[in-house]
């Protein structure tokens, strides 16, 4: 039989076991003009809580009933296209079941041998991608600017992080456990960091790491965490507007503290970005992160969770704090 996990209802507030169900399906076969994949490794990503609500968003929301669907890695088991054949890697966005008859269109070949396919989901993938652009395109990043990244262990911020460090900034991480500290600092080497869950006020430990002033705010996170940051810019500052992780859970956004003020009094500007966008420039930022990888000054981790039937908590678990860079689940 053929695994297949479909949303069973949709969430309200924070996702539970119950909002999916896992469907025994019958294997598919081959159909004509297409390529039947096993799937190998899948991305959860925090994007996904928003599709569950049925609210039309950049992307369209789940179908209760039907499979969630992915960023994935497969393998070519069975090809009707002269393009594919049987063993090759494919990467794309796919349902999660662990084997799929789908159009090749959906699918693009990984010929890259000297890097590891999970590559493809993280660091090579649309995270890595989100931390390019989101510096260097919405933030205008410039050599010698203090940054500061929220979910800076995560897949986008340990990126993000470390290409402002490349780029000569000062750079000032801000993360949810002492582990994922000294991640940052030693492994990373971003230059200070804060551990909000252990500094409940944020606003006193950014008043000690930045001194200077925040040039670049990167914001995976929004929240109480974005509300201090705010205080902290310095004129004509950049707030990179990425991700509201603390807020997708959220079934009543509360109004919190009113911070506009603050943009006008440093003539700051607060941008947000969606990086598929930023498609047709996939290669050039490619290219710079594979480089930067080869000279050892971009490294990343990956947190990988065994098992089909993982998808969910793995998913669940990006809510929890419980990945350090890219949360990935593999499926033997
Ligand atoms: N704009 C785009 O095109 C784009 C593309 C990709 C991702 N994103 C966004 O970028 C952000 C990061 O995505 P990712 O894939 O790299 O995820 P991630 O950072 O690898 O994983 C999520 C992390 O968020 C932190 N977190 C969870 N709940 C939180 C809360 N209430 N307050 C503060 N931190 C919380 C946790 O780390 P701690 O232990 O530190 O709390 C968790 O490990 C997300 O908001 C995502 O939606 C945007």
């Amino acid at each position: 039989m053929n695994k297949t996990i479909v949303l069973q209802k949709r969430p309200f507030g924070p996702l539970k076991a119950d909002n999916f169900k896992i469907l025994d399906d019958r294997t598919p076969k081959l159909e004509a003009g297409k390529l039947l994949l096993r799937s190998m490794f899948f991305s959860v990503d925090p994007y996904m809580r928003n599709r569950m609500n049925a609210i039309r968003s950049y992307v369209d929301p789940f179908k209760v009933g039907e499979p969630i669907e992915g960023d994935a890695i497969a393998e070519v088991m069975d090809s009707d296209h002269p393009d594919f054949r049987p063993g090759d890697r494919v990467t794309g966005s796919f349902p999660w079941k662990e084997m799929m008859c789908i159009d090749p269109a959906r699918a693009t070949k990984i010929n890259d041998t000297g890097i590891s396919p999970t590559a493809y989901l993280g660091i090579l993938g649309l995270t890595g991608l989100t931390a390019y652009f989101g510096l260097t395109d919405v933030g205008k990043i410039r050599p010698g600017e203090q940054v500061v990244i929220s979910g800076a262990a995560g897949a986008v911020g340990s990126v993000a992080g470390q290409i402002a460090r490349i780029m000569g900034c000062q750079v000032t991480g801000i993360a949810g456990s002492e582990q994922k500290i000294q991640y940052i600092t030693d492994e990373l080497k971003f230059d200070r960091a804060i551990n909000y869950k252990s500094f409940p006020n944020i606003r006193k430990a950014l008043a000690k790491t930045n001194p200077d002033g925040i040039d670049i705010y990167f914001d995976n996170v929004g929240g109480d965490v974005s509300d201090s940051v705010m205080y902290f810019l310095n004129p004509h500052a950049r707030i990179v507007l990425c991700g509201q992780i603390a807020l997708y859970n959220q079934s009543r956004i509360s109004t919190g503290p009113r911070l506009n003020a603050q943009l006008i009094v440093k003539r700051a500007r607060m941008e947000g970005f969606i990086v598929h966008d930023y498609k047709d420039r996939y290669p050039e930022a490619i290219e710079d992160l594979k480089k930067w990888i080869m000279q050892n000054e971009l490294s990343y981790r990956e947190t990988i969770i065994e098992g089909f039937s993982n998808l969910p908590s793995a998913l669940m678990g990006l809510f929890k704090g419980e990945n350090i860079g890219k949360m990935i689940v593999g499926v033997a």
